[in-house]
């Protein structure tokens, strides 16, 4: 008489059929999660976005409830030269212009570096700068997100006697002993990150610029 066939749990076809098995409930649930949680980070990262505009414009609360906070900010678009319609925020106190934020981008070393340029209503004057995404090395490129460095934007001014953005990042120090005609429009380097620095002058002389927001500011200065 023939041996009972047992079941063996070491044989490759059962070894494929337990970790094919695992690997497509591992997925399924992988896969549910990244779609259960999409909504929630979309949220996040839209709220993380207002937290930056506030932000750059000083407006920001520790306990503030930013979506609140945020309606308060005046959306608008402007078409710039190649057509496309960029939305941008105005903050207004009792109708009176306070502050113009402007979405601004541009390549870094390493990364697209997207942030927010916050200008007085002279249409000149900037009164903050922040980035909110950029892959710039910690330590280096990505000083261009720390307080002492965004603070020494603060009160330059993006234009001359002429439309053209003058406003640049230099390579070490600003000199500032009156010597310098171009101290209003210059900021001090990053140290070991010049070329992160080269992007922002770069991509804010682009936006501040002709094809960007140059002849929105000319309407307004
Ligand atoms: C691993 C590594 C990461 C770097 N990351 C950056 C960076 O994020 N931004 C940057 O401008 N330079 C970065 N650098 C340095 C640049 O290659 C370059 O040396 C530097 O921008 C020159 O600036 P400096 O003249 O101020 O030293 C990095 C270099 C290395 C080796």
């Amino acid at each position: 008489m023939p041996d009972k066939k047992t079941f063996d749990r070491d044989s490759i076809s059962n070894t494929l059929f337990i970790s094919i098995g695992l690997s497509l409930i591992c997925s399924i649930f992988v896969a549910s999660a990244a779609v259960v949680l999409k909504p929630v980070q979309l949220k996040n990262a839209e709220e993380y976005r207002q937290r930056i505009i506030l932000e750059v414009a000083g407006l920001m609360r520790a306990d503030a409830d930013i979506a609140e906070l945020f309606a308060s900010i005046e959306a608008s678009n402007v078409e710039i030269a190649s057509g496309e319609s960029i939305e941008i925020y105005v903050e207004k106190d009792g109708g009176t212009v306070q502050q113009i934020i402007l979405p601004i981008s541009g390549p870094g070393l390493w990364s697209t570096m997207r942030g927010y340029l916050a200008v007085a209503p002279d249409g000149n004057t900037v009164k903050g700068i922040r980035f909110f995404e950029h892959a710039e090395t910690p330590g280096l490129g990505d000083q261009i997100d720390k307080e002492d460095w965004r603070s020494l934007w603060v009160g330059k001014h993006i234009y001359g006697e002429s439309n053209s953005p003058r406003i640049e990042v230099v390579r070490g120090f600003v000199l500032q002993d009156g010597s310098n005609p171009n101290a209003a429009h210059q900021i001090d380097g990053l140290s070991g990150a010049t070329l992160t620095g080269n992007g922002v002058t770069k991509l804010v002389q682009h936006w501040m610029g002709p094809e960007g927001f140059g002849p929105y500011l000319e309407t307004i200065r």
